[in-house]
């Protein structure tokens, strides 16, 4: 085979091997050299496929290809540099040397978006089944053993209430969650003050009876801090930021949040203004830190769930914010309370 077959295989960007019928490698491009070589100056050339790959369904399918089959596939999986599933092909060539061709195809991604797809749909299943099986639960005893207790029949209806209105709030959050995805791309143009939202969500947060005795201390650095948003979106993010700031610490302590300016952030290019919330509660353990944006992601799951979260909040905020090309931080310590901040380009 000429060089310049070589040359052209060496552009693509799937792994692809050619082997001779001992099954020894005769070329591998550049992708096969980069993935199967930890060291890229040891080449594949002259080795055998049975060692570079060691893989009995791999070995399988080049010798069925070798014993006369036209194309033979099999899924393998790799370990380097990561775990990766790959669909590997073996076809035949219509020379005698080399005889077969061997391509890799990472489906890694694939598998994963499917993978996400289906815990998704579990657990919005779970989230919903929870209320529903209370509800159906307190029917049959309104119908039965509460018929004639008008005391009894009062606080069922109180719970009716709440887990009706926690599926509500779950609906909510889901077409919220999916309109912010769709949205994602799109970019806001309207101008909107930082300072101006942030204090609409403390005044609309402090007239709720769950945040009465809580001391917000909110210092902007500045009058104004113009950013180019969706104002509602914004105020979507600083509102779960702060029910979560409120929820999760202890009652009474402070909460303080600020705007500052900051010349550049890590993985932001341009100015931004760095919008932060701390609270004095109980803080987060390092190793759930990454996790927390993950929808249906709760630290402790039943005492969320009993004031009402359904662990949606903060994958809404962490898209809200990758469409306003920000980012959100997270810092905490057990016992030393969290520091949420929103990261936005400033604007110019
Ligand atoms: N300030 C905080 N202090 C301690 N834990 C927090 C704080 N903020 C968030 N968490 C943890 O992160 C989890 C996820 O937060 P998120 O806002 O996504 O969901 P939620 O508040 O449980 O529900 P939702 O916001 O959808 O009503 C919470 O369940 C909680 O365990
Ligand atoms: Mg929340």
């Amino acid at each position: 085979m000429t060089e310049q077959v070589f040359s052209v295989l060496n552009v693509l960007d799937e792994p692809v091997l050619l082997l001779n019928s001992d099954r020894t490698i005769v070329h591998a491009n550049h992708a096969a050299q980069k993935l199967l070589t930890s060291n890229s100056l040891a080449g594949l050339e002259g080795q055998s496929f049975v060692r570079v790959l060691r893989h009995p369904e791999a070995l399988r399918c080049v010798d069925a290809v070798l014993a006369g089959e036209k194309r033979s596939q099999t899924d393998v999986h790799l370990d380097i540099p990561h775990r990766m599933t790959m669909r590997l092909s073996a076809v035949a060539l219509e020379t005698e040397a080399p005889a077969v061709a061997v391509t890799l195809k990472d489906e890694t991604p694939l598998l994963q978006a499917a993978q996400m797809r289906s815990d998704f749909v579990a657990n919005v299943s779970h989230e919903l089944r929870s209320p529903l099986t209370t509800l159906s639960g307190i029917i049959e005893t309104l119908q039965g053993n509460a018929k004639d207790d008008p005391k009894a029949q009062q606080r069922f209806l109180k719970i009716m209430e709440s887990e009706a209105g926690r599926m509500d709030r779950l609906i909510g959050d889901l077409i919220s969650l999916s309109r912010v995805e769709e949205e994602e791309r799109v970019r806001p143009t309207e101008t909107v003050d930082l300072v101006r939202i942030v204090q609409a969500v403390i005044d609309n947060l402090k007239d709720r009876t769950e945040s009465a005795d809580r001391v917000f201390d909110f210092q902007p650095e500045a009058k104004e801090c113009l950013v180019v948003g969706d104002p509602d979106q914004l105020t979507q993010v600083f509102q779960n930021l702060l029910e979560n700031a409120v929820k999760y610490s202890k009652l009474g302590g402070k909460i303080v949040l600020k705007i500052e300016s900051k010349k550049s952030a890590p993985r932001l290019n341009s100015a931004v203004w760095a919008a932060s919330i701390r609270d004095e509660g109980e803080g987060i353990a390092a190793e759930h830190l990454p996790r927390l944006t993950e929808r249906f992601y709760r630290i402790d799951s039943g005492r969320s769930r009993a004031m009402g979260g359904t662990g949606l909040g903060l994958a809404i905020v962490k898209h809200i914010l990758s469409r306003h090309r920000g980012r959100l931080h997270i810092a905490s310590a057990p016992g030393e309370g969290v520091t949420m901040t929103a990261l936005i380009p400033a604007a110019v």
